[in-house]
């Protein structure tokens, strides 16, 4: 059988998942398209219908759809429910289930290249309380290292990221200031915020000052491929991780959900670089 897969976004002309969805497919050895959707809110149900209408497999959901899809589903995982958000719908017997990879898509991203770093001894900080942010949090508290904290402009919207926490991983609410002085204390730092993000490529939420060469510092994003922070964090001698890592590993989690099929990508993450650099 032929996949039907694809996205659901506005605007989504210059998305990449097409293009990792195609390796995806190739890979497994499958038949099988991933096209992009496109329309704006109005358009909105007329799209969906025509997925119905197209008995498609499965589609993802990127911005600015991750929450209304939730109305048009009659299914949803329960870490997507407890998140509001679904970036992956699967068609399971003609009924839409939700799900969201983002956090379990960064999570395999990190592991891949540091095999060791999430234990019940690693301490992270989260930068950033966004959408993406929800996602990695939850995943990371799931992974029952010992504390995830997490840094914000505005302390009340991460205060609330402690009604998404498990077990008894610890969590402390920071201004980045706060977090700057206790820099040397994470063995994982996770960017999340768009700061940094083309054309501000000079922009950086945090200083570096105090961070330890121990520690792996992490943005997911990915335009450019290597960020302020990251270029900064690697000239102190930190190990450093690439945001379409995550990407890629999402789309992995997503690719399992629509065919049963679990990839090994990790080769895909270099050619994804080249890829964004247009090579
Ligand atoms: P996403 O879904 O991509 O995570 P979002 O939900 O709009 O996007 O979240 C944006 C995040 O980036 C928030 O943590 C936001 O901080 P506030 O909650 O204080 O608004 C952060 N952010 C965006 N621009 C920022 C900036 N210039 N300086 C600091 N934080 C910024």
């Amino acid at each position: 059988m032929a996949y039907k897969l694809g996205l659901i976004g506005h605007p989504i002309g210059h998305s990449l998942s097409p293009w990792i969805h195609d390796q995806f497919l190739d890979l497994a050895g499958l038949e099988g398209e991933y096209k992009l959707y496109e329309g704006d809110h109005q358009a909105l149900p007329n799209v969906l219908k025509q997925l119905k209408e197209k008995a498609v497999d499965g589609f993802n959901v990127t911005v600015p759809y991750k929450q209304v899809i939730v109305d048009y589903l009659d299914d949803i995982d329960e870490d997507a429910k407890i998140l509001g958000a679904v970036n992956t719908v699967v068609n399971v017997d003609g009924r839409w289930k939700g799900y969201s990879t983002d956090g379990e898509g960064y999570v395999r991203s990190i592991v891949e290249p540091f095999p060791n770093l999430l234990n019940n001894n690693t301490s992270v900080l989260l930068l950033g309380a966004g959408g993406a942010a929800r996602g990695i949090y939850r995943a990371l508290v799931q992974q029952q290292v010992k504390t995830v904290d997490i840094a914000n402009r505005s302390k009340d919207k991460a205060e609330a990221f402690l009604a998404l926490r498990t077990g008894d991983v610890k969590t402390s609410v920071l201004s980045y200031h706060e977090a700057e002085a206790q820099l040397a204390e994470y063995d994982l730092i996770v960017q999340t915020t768009s700061v940094g993000m083309k054309p501000h490529v000079e922009d950086q939420i945090i200083q570096l000052d105090n961070l330890s060469k121990d520690t792996v510092v992490s943005d997911i994003v990915y335009q450019p491929i290597t960020t302020s922070l990251l270029k900064d964090a690697k000239q102190r001698g930190a190990k450093i991780h690439h945001g379409h890592a995550m990407l890629l590993y999402q789309g992995q989690l997503a690719f399992e959900k629509w065919t049963n099929k679990n990839l090994d990508v990790a080769h895909l993450v270099d050619r994804l670089e080249n890829k964004l650099r247009g090579e």
